[in-house]
């Protein structure tokens, strides 16, 4: 998955500088993929490229050193590596063998293998040992054939490749245009002034415009500082929505934090409240944007299967909960990268609920075109608005949480699980099986909720404390119940994937059966406990396994709530959430878990927004 910026501007107009706003873009992006980068500029019917491996830093730093020419055209690229390590060979931009084309890819060209050896045959020199040089020799190849129609020849070499690709190119003789196609990876126009910019996220240009076109699949479109042109990969003239981008700049800047996460942590009450806005009408029944699913076809769901990957699974798992009992409909939740290939029983009368920050997660991806292949409605709960997942979806449900920068989710797993239960709630009202009060006294509980995850976030410095007081261990167990299940996975995600420590969640009723052999003396062991106004048996049984980890020199470390004094005596530390409803209890619980996982990184000197080997949205399978 990687980071993609084109810009062409208005020739003689300082402002209009290239290199500066590609490189300002990539910046902006570099959290979409960060191993390596470079650029390339169109000036004086030439193409000058530097790229190199690492962050945009080092880039940056090798521009400095050099005579770099004016231009009002350029490209530029964040590389997360597929094919090819990150080095400065397999950067991009990728150069044709005649040093006209230059040309940046995100995804997976699936026929590279053939497509390489053609080249070789024809006598073409690979330089790299990545996928995407082929598109640029190949394009360069068709050129002459097309009288230099940078865009029909990206069509012509667009319907020869396999996979998943947005690829941006320019031309040494054409200093006007550039050109993009995309098929399954994402790729967005912005229309400025007298200038227009590509990009795979709105992320890169939204300081300069708001004003946006989102292209569709198998899409080739001609950007000049005077307009686009789209077609389809035939070459037919193709409708587009042009969309004006609410988010503004400062919504994906830092916005006075230190880090994306805990500006994104910050936000989580004002995220679960935008997810709610407008979906409840004045008398409590559920209004969900963009359901192109009837309600006659709702009422013919006998299944849910929810698809995820990463945090979206758990926030999968903590639906299901919900949505059985409210809808009494078999709610399954998998692995999206699982999912199709264990030869699921999906008919029409399946919902696939897809659940995704970005909405261009390859597994989940695949796996809802699957569900849809096999007759399944898919309905997609997305915080991207434009992306895949969404426009290839039966409906759809924003999570409205804003741009998410960090790796590690946050803000996006909360808003999933309102979305979900709306979703839940939504079904139980179109089927009857619900009673409007019921339904409108579960909403009033989830209004509830950003002021009860505000509540978390005042008093988190405990938390802190206990992170950098922990940051040598080598190792912290998560235990939970019915939806503290879910929770316990998700906090030892965030603790693997922030701290690159050893993390382990488990359902607590598990660890007779084989982990508490893992339990010795100070080993951290986090536990989510249940409401204590909840099921006295789920609250009485963990309990007992504090006292049995305890019993064995576990460090407990309890997340109870305010009130709930059975825990003190078995509790090496408390974090005190305010008290909730069962079901409502996740929103709350998880906040602890993400800040100890946060201030853990941090008090380890890591990158916390941009963890090793990680993206923000894997779109590769
Ligand atoms: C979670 O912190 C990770 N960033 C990762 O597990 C993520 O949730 C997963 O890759 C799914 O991403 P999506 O929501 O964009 O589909």
């Amino acid at each position: 998955m990687c980071g993609i910026v084109g810009y062409v501007g208005t020739p003689g107009v300082r402002s209009h500088n290239a290199l500066e706003m590609v490189v300002s873009g990539l910046r902006r992006l570099e959290y979409r993929g960060y191993d390596s980068a470079g650029v390339a500029l169109v000036a004086d019917a030439q193409l000058w490229t530097e790229k190199r491996a690492g962050k945009i830093s080092n880039l940056v730093e090798a521009l400095g050193g050099q005579e770099v020419p004016v231009s009002h055209t350029g490209i530029g690229h964040t590389r997360w590596a597929t094919h090819g390590g990150p080095t400065d060979r397999n950067a991009h931009p990728h150069v044709s063998s005649d040093s006209r084309v230059a040309i940046i890819h995100n995804g997976i060209i699936e026929n590279f293998a053939e497509l390489r050896e053609e080249l070789r045959e024809t006598g073409v020199v690979l330089t790299s040992e990545t996928d995407s040089e082929v598109a640029a020799h190949l394009v360069a190849a068709v050129l002459p054939e097309v009288d230099g129609d940078l865009a029909e020849a990206l069509r012509q070499v667009s319907r020869r490749l396999e996979g998943a690709f947005t690829l941006v190119a320019v031309d040494a003789d054409r200093p006007d245009v550039i050109v993009g196609a995309r098929r399954n990876s994402p790729l967005v126009v912005g229309i400025g002034e007298n200038e227009a910019f590509l990009a795979s996220d709105v992320a890169a240009f939204i300081e300069h415009t708001r004003e946006a076109i989102e292209l569709g699949q198998d899409q080739v479109v001609e950007v000049r500082a005077t307009g686009v042109t789209v077609t389809d990969f035939a070459g037919n003239p193709a409708e587009v929505t042009p969309y004006t981008i609410d988010w503004d700049a400062a919504a994906a800047e830092k916005g006075g934090y230190d880090l994306f996460m805990l500006k994104e942590i910050a936000e989580q009450p004002r995220a679960v409240a935008d997810t709610l806005r407008g979906r409840v009408g004045r008398d409590g029944r559920l209004a969900l944007d963009d359901m192109r699913i009837s309600d006659a076809e709702f009422r013919e769901v006998r299944k849910i299967i929810v698809v995820a990957c990463g945090t979206a699974f758990h926030a999968g798992l903590v639906a299901k909960y919900a949505i059985e009992h409210w809808t009494r409909i078999p709610c399954e939740v998998e692995l999206a990268s699982e999912f199709r290939y264990r030869d699921p029983i999906v008919d029409a009368r399946t919902l696939v609920i897809a659940v995704s920050q970005s909405g261009e997660t390859m597994d989940t991806l695949m796996a809802m075109r699957y569900a849809r292949e096999q007759g399944a409605r898919v309905l997609a709960i997305c915080n991207t608005v434009g992306s895949t997942m969404p426009r290839e979806s039966d409906a759809v449900l924003y999570t409205n949480a804003g741009p998410e920068i960090a790796v590690a989710s946050t803000k996006a797993f909360l808003t999933q699980i309102v979305a979900a239960y709306l979703v839940g709630l939504y079904l139980a009202q179109v089927r009857g099986n619900m009673f409007g009060d019921e339904i409108r006294a579960i909403e009033r509980e989830l209004e509830e909720m950003p002021n009860r995850v505000d509540l978390v976030l005042d008093t988190v410095e405990g938390v802190r404390a206990l992170a950098r007081e922990l940051a040598d261990a080598t190792s912290v167990l998560f235990i939970g119940r019915h939806v503290g299940f879910p929770v316990a996975l998700e906090g030892a995600l965030k603790l693997k994937e922030l701290a690159y420590m050893h993390a382990e969640g488990f359902a607590a009723g598990e660890l007779k059966h084989g982990p508490i052999a893992l339990i010795e003396d100070g080993v951290p062991v986090v536990v989510v406990m249940p409401p204590k106004g909840g099921r006295q048996s789920l609250h009485g049984k963990i309990l007992s396994n504090i006292q049995e980890v305890r019993a064995r020199g576990a460090r407990t470390i309890v997340i109870a709530e305010e009130g709930d004094e059975s825990v003190v005596p078995f509790a090496d530390h408390v974090i005190r959430i305010p008290p909730t409803p069962t079901l409502m209890q996740p929103l709350v619980a998880t906040v602890p878990l993400q800040v100890f996982a946060c201030e853990m990184a941090t008090a380890r000197g890591l990158d916390v927004d941009q963890p090793r080997n990680l993206a923000k949205s894997v779109t590769v399978e």
